[in-house]
């Protein structure tokens, strides 16, 4: 086997998703830090990064997990962590009952939910919240933008204050409001909702114990500010000491953890184009590429022009099975390693489980 320039001495059965801990671990230090310095929770969101052999670790490190459903609350529950907030965009109601003693806090997506699932007479309750779509304007890629106008998750941040101001008796039992708004963003998206979070709620923060302020925060980023993050958390606490403030970074907690490896099976020159057929396919491995056309990073390529340009294609049937265009530093031959980078977040969980969703049954009638 060709080594590449990715420096992996061993020989991998292909394809896989290879983990380095020593990676993973300066990630967990770093959200743990933050966690202590700070004061806030961090919670680890399972539909970004499930592998189950893994978890019990990463509850070890850090507060609890973010869960979208009964099958990651038990993933969660089997990795002993500790706080479990539950989010979906809708819920069934008899699973839902089933596990609402087990978790600990609870966003809902809409008024309608609210109504309905606030009001349930139950010995245990989690303390509930609601989901608020705050539509900020941030430089964000539509297909991931929760905050556009016609975004089904989260409320309407107008819609839900003109209900409250109407009938704020039926909120009596609201604990908490989760913003999920941000991608990817430096502490300045922080400082943005928390503007926004001061502006529009003042006169209903006094009554809640906790605000989920959701994912999007790039944590593990070597030039993330965490000194400007506790600083910014500061100044909030102190204006809302009771507030337990919530973070449910996925990206962040395994970003630059770990690769995906190929093999190189053939290379055929079609209308003067090098096309090379790997051991993966998109619709198995790589859905992120089918669904919002992303362009993968791969080890050994340069963005400008190199006289080794390939096109990298998958070993399935669909002629649309193309992962991209690249600039090699050196010519591919059969064999040869090919290998994406940061490919431990979402890529994997999509191959089978995003958001715990259930598999669905093949039924003969
Ligand atoms: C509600 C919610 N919370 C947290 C996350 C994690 O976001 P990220 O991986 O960008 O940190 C997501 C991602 O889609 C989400 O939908």
């Amino acid at each position: 086997m060709k080594v590449g320039r990715s420096g992996m001495s061993r020989e991998y059965k292909t394809p896989c998703f290879v983990m380095e801990q020593g990676k993973l671990d300066r990630n967990l230090e770093k959200l743990a830090t933050i966690e202590k310095k700070s004061g806030v929770k961090i919670l680890h969101t399972l539909k970004s990064f499930n592998q189950r052999s893994i978890l019990p670790h990463i509850a070890l490190k850090l507060s609890g997990m973010s869960i979208g459903s009964s099958k990651e609350l038990y993933m969660a529950q089997n990795a002993k962590a500790k706080h479990l907030h539950l989010y979906a965009p809708a819920y069934k109601e008899n699973e839902l009952i089933e596990i609402f003693d087990k978790i600990s806090t609870l966003s809902v997506n809409s008024l309608n939910q609210w109504l309905r699932f606030s009001s349930l007479e139950l010995d245990k309750k989690p303390s509930m919240g609601l989901r608020i779509n705050p539509k900020l304007h941030l430089p964000i890629p539509d297909y991931c933008n929760p905050n556009l106008g016609y975004s089904r998750l989260g409320v309407d941040y107008l819609e839900f204050l003109e209900s409250y101001s109407k009938n704020s008796d039926s909120y009596k039992n609201l604990e908490g409001l989760h913003f999920h708004a941000l991608f990817q963003s430096s502490v300045q998206g922080l400082v943005i909702l928390l503007e926004h979070i001061e502006q529009h709620y003042s006169d209903i923060l006094p009554q809640l114990k906790w605000l989920n302020l959701g994912g999007g925060h790039n944590f593990s980023d070597k030039n993330y500010e965490v000194k400007s993050f506790i600083q910014v958390i500061q100044k909030f606490k102190t204006s809302y000491p009771n507030i337990e403030l919530y973070f449910e970074p996925g990206e962040a907690v395994v970003k630059d953890c770990g690769t995906f490896i190929t093999t190189v099976l053939d290379i055929i020159t079609i209308a003067g184009e090098n096309i090379v057929i790997l051991d993966t396919s998109i619709e198995t491995h790589l859905l992120d590429v089918a669904i919002v056309n992303q362009r993968l990073k791969v080890v050994g390529t340069q963005n400008f022009s190199t006289p080794y340009f390939y096109k990298l294609t998958g070993n399935s049937c669909l002629q649309g099975d193309i992962i991209g265009e690249y600039f090699f530093l050196d010519q591919l031959n059969i064999g040869d390693k090919v290998v994406f980078e940061n490919m431990m977040s979402y890529s994997m969980v999509k191959m089978t489980e995003f958001n715990g969703m259930e598999n669905a049954k093949f039924i003969l009638i």
